[in-house]
């Protein structure tokens, strides 16, 4: 039953922060990390993630809500090894009745496993976002050396690969929908870094500089 839904990348500053419960003097918004555009008044800006798309889902979509959102974002990130100042994300979010964090876990533990491969197990540990609670960082289990620890993984047996958590009541409130009756989940994972970790790729360059010997190393 999942969709995939799509939003804009020049996206308003209400759907990427306010309707987000991330607050107009939260870090993430500054100038250092965001691509706002002219005229200032506009609140206009280059998304800095694609979870503006669950607020867009929420108040065009018809309960039980199953998506996934690819596309491309923007940072003002240095370029370097592990970083682009554009680079894609991939979102999930659920939302409907009695939708708990044992179903995020177990939807988590299947993408991982077609991802990684049947033998791979997850690990959550507690975060924060402001527009998830709880929130965790869901780790892989190394698909390297299967936990042991190795230089993929770096001795820890674990790999970081997205952020989740239950959406934020607030969130949920935000779209008019009632978080007394509902609850959903949301994750969002970095797509370069994914197939970095697959394939091998020691740097992020590679996807955007258009070197054909890139791409043909996959064939
Ligand atoms: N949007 C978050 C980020 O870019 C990731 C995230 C998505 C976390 C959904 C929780 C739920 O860092």
């Amino acid at each position: 039953g999942w969709e995939v839904a799509d939003g804009p990348e020049l996206e308003s500053e209400w759907y990427n922060f306010d309707a987000l419960n991330i607050k107009p003097d939260h870090p993430a918004r500054e100038m250092q990390d965001t691509f706002y555009v002219e005229p200032k008044n506009a609140h206009l800006l280059l998304r800095t993630h694609t979870s503006p798309v669950q607020m867009r889902a929420m108040l065009t979509r018809e309960l039980p809500l199953y998506i996934v959102c690819p596309g491309q974002v923007y940072r003002t990130d240095e370029l370097d090894a592990t970083h682009t100042p554009v680079f894609h994300q991939i979102e999930g979010l659920v939302v409907g009745e009695n939708i708990s964090m044992a179903n995020l876990q177990g939807t988590l533990q299947l993408i991982v496993q077609k991802m990684f491969g049947q033998d791979r197990s997850i690990r959550l540990r507690p975060s924060y976002f402001p527009f998830t609670e709880p929130s965790v960082e869901v780790d892989v289990s190394c698909f390297k050396c299967g936990g042991a620890g190795c230089n993929v993984c770096k001795k820890t047996g674990w790999i970081e690969i997205m952020g989740a958590g239950m959406v934020h009541p607030r969130v949920l409130e935000m779209s008019g929908i009632d978080a007394e009756k509902y609850s959903g989940f949301a994750f969002g994972l970095g797509q370069e870094r994914v197939a970095m970790l697959r394939y091998g790729i020691n740097d992020i360059r590679g996807f955007y500089q258009g070197d054909i010997r890139f791409s043909q190393q996959f064939k």
